[in-house]
């Protein structure tokens, strides 16, 4: 029976010739698409359509208008994608605009049914179907529309020479609402340009909330004002005028992308604290930015009543910058140092009866939670805010994981059981410098019995972008290209997990972003050549290749290494996580420990050949590059770890002696410094075949 129905899917299939929705299942076809996020449905014709000087877009609103008013989201978006498709293409277009009542000749005709006030829960459905010599993109709405236009952006693609759209059917919608990136621009400060074109990555990933994290220890960074000291003495001239903030929610909102701020406080309160000293704990302290990175005891004082007056005024002015329901109050890491240590506010505690620190932060919540209702604001915050005692129309943030004792998943599911609406960060710490598998591994619904009312308040996970090592020149290389991964697994099936699909996906998509201005390729060849001083950086990038920064924050560990101003164009600021020959240099040690070495190992002896010229490579530039100097040592372990090998694998085996030599040269240091910051990423690999070569 078994076999029966195996045989006939088979003929289904081989007559359909083209219809999965998996690309891990069938490389019959889609192993030629590079989509990201993957579609929920896509079916693969063998036509492509070739794009030519005539393609002309149309848009028509169901039953209203032809075309969308002049200015309107859709309108926008069309233009943007003629010149994405322009400039990508080199086509010269009769028509570089939407045309206007022209909807029968279009070859691409967008219909949507209305435009959409962008808020949570949009209906952002779409369905895509290219045929051969026309396009048609059905949405309900203009941001399901938006969503259309990024995945035939990600279609265009080459077939006999020619670039065009594959044929495909796609019926698409998000399997979370919430799919967003938090940047934290209070570490570090990142101008509009920095904000925009990561807005328009995210979107080419259907990414749909900017979680702006505007305040922190070591910088406020909103012109307020009523409350001019916050940007005046707490930014160090940093921050985002208001007109520049209004135009970065309307450049979010022209992407279909949610702005959510974020006020860090009663903690991460160090710059608040400069400014306005007066509302702190500890009043007996001088108040200054912090410049080191690391969880500070500053802290509001929640018995003040003039600190919610101070935060009324605050509040007041800026929730009308954000036209988003939600806004977050932070929350997280209160030690309330300050608090235990102030008989003033023991005292309150003792005459109100509030238990502990986490009570009293509760007491502090609960009153912002209803200035910010005034201002028609739901209050959102780190999961610290989360007691008994919290109105359950709090968003709930869960971040904590086991770096912090908690069980992965813990906090959002003591959030949902508890009837909190939350969304998933833990897991999705891009700053930990972990692999993107890591990530993409990690989903926001937990393995966890819950009922259908409880999942359906799992509305979907953040990947957060903490800023104590990035500065504007370096922050895409770290958001991209892993956030595209991310992005997936916001908004595609639970099932589309293959890794090696992933990163054949990821690896174009991440080619592909470039061309949104996106600078993560471009900037790292600029820091080399900035490393080499303009001489060849043919060994630093083979050096780079191999090479991964410190992991879960054990580069700056302690917070002292690094201050915000320090440089950060070093060594490890060029290496990324995912450094690119780690999987195939493993893929060979794999295949050479499995054949016993029949054949010989070129691609091996190539690697290794390579590393091993790296060192003697900088020292021809050293003189002239000092920034290089720093490099040799490490360059040198890996010479000589080269070499040993290189010699094993010449004579078919290795001396135990050299393979106590191989474990002894890449022991990490003690000191990170002497390791540049960076571990050896190919290092499991070079163990394992120094093993296996010492075995024999
Ligand atoms: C956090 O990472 N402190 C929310």
């Amino acid at each position: 029976m078994k076999t029966k129905i195996l045989a006939l899917s088979l003929l289904i299939l081989m007559t359909l010739g083209s219809l999965y929705s998996q690309p891990a299942e069938s490389s019959l076809s889609t192993d030629s698409l590079t989509l990201m996020p993957w579609p929920q449905e896509i079916e693969v014709e063998p036509g492509f359509q070739i794009i030519d000087t005539d393609f002309r877009l149309a848009i028509s609103i169901v039953g209203g208008e032809t075309k969308a008013g002049a200015g309107s989201r859709l309108e926008n978006a069309s233009t943007r994608f003629l010149r994405y498709l322009t400039d990508k293409t080199g086509t010269f277009l009769k028509a570089g605009y939407p045309v206007s009542g022209q909807v029968e000749g279009a070859t691409l005709l967008i219909e949507i049914e209305e435009k959409a006030v962008l808020e949570l829960g949009n209906d952002e459905s779409y369905e895509l179907d290219v045929l051969a010599n026309k396009i048609s993109l059905k949405a309900r709405t203009d941001i399901g529309a938006l969503r259309g236009l990024s995945t035939l952006k990600q279609l265009i693609s080459v077939q006999n020479g020619a670039f065009g759209f594959p044929q495909v059917k796609i019926k698409d919608n998000p399997r979370f609402p919430w799919r967003g990136l938090m940047l934290d621009v209070s570490r570090h400060f990142m101008p509009v340009d920095v904000v925009k074109r990561n807005l328009d990555a995210m979107a080419f990933v259907k990414l749909n909330v900017l979680h702006w994290h505007l305040s922190d220890d070591q910088g406020f960074r909103v012109e307020v004002k009523n409350l001019p000291n916050l940007h005046e003495r707490a930014s160090d001239g940093m921050y985002y005028t208001q007109d520049q903030i209004r135009d970065i929610v309307t450049y979010a909102d022209e992407r279909g992308i949610r702005v959510v701020p974020e006020f860090d406080v009663p903690g991460h309160a160090t710059a608040i604290l400069t400014a306005y000293p007066e509302y702190a704990s500890n009043l007996n302290l001088r108040y200054s930015l912090e410049r080191n990175a690391g969880i500070f005891d500053p802290t509001l004082d929640p018995t003040n009543e003039e600190v919610y007056s101070f935060l009324d005024t605050l509040f007041k002015e800026v929730t009308p910058l954000f036209p988003d329901a939600y806004f977050h109050i932070g929350g997280d890491e209160n030690e309330g140092k300050h608090w235990d240590e102030n008989s003033q506010i023991q005292r309150f505690m003792a005459e109100n009866e509030i238990p502990d620190n986490h009570e009293l932060q509760t007491y502090f919540n609960i009153r912002l939670e209803k200035i910010l209702s005034k201002y028609g604001k739901k209050l959102m915050g780190w999961e610290e805010i989360m007691t008994p005692n919290m109105p359950k129309s709090a968003l709930i943030h869960s971040w904590r994981g086991v770096n912090e004792g908690m069980e992965p998943g813990e906090s959002l599911i003591k959030a949902v059981k508890s009837g909190y609406h939350t969304i998933l960060s833990n897991g999705y710490y891009i700053d930990l410098m972990l692999s993107v598998e890591d990530h993409y591994q990690v989903d926001p619904m937990p393995e966890h019995e819950l009922t259908q009312e409880e999942q359906s308040r799992i509305l979907g996970g953040e990947a957060t972008m903490w800023s104590e090592l990035v500065t504007p020149l370096t922050i895409d290389t770290r958001i991209w290209p892993r956030t595209a991964a991310i992005a997936e697994r916001f908004w595609s099936a639970r099932d589309i997990k293959d890794l090696d699909d992933m990163h054949r996906r990821l690896m174009a998509t991440s080619q592909k972003l470039e061309g949104l201005g996106i600078r993560h390729i471009q900037v790292r060849e600029y820091l080399l050549r900035n490393i080499a001083n303009y001489k060849d950086t043919g060994a630093l990038s083979d050096l780079v290749k191999i090479s991964e920064p410190l992991k879960i924050y054990t580069r700056n560990s302690g917070g002292t290494q690094y201050q915000v101003y320090s440089p950060f164009t070093l060594f490890a600021d060029v290496c990324t996580p995912d450094a690119v020959d780690v999987i195939p240099f493993e893929k060979e040690v794999t295949a050479y420990v499995e054949t016993a070495n029949e054949s010989d190992p070129v691609a091996l002896k190539e690697y290794l050949g390579k590393w091993a010229t790296i060192y003697e490579r900088l020292l021809q530039i050293e003189q002239d590059a000092p920034l290089v100097g720093p490099v040799l040592p490490y360059a040198k372990r890996v010479r000589d770890v080269s070499t040993l090998l290189l010699e094993g694998l010449d004579e078919g085996k290795l001396r135990k002696k050299d393979f106590v030599v191989i474990q002894d040269l890449l022991q990490e240091k003690d000191d990170p410094r002497q390791n540049l910051d960076v571990e050896l990423a190919v290092k499991d690999g070079i163990l394992d075949l120094a093993t296996f070569l010492s075995d024999k």
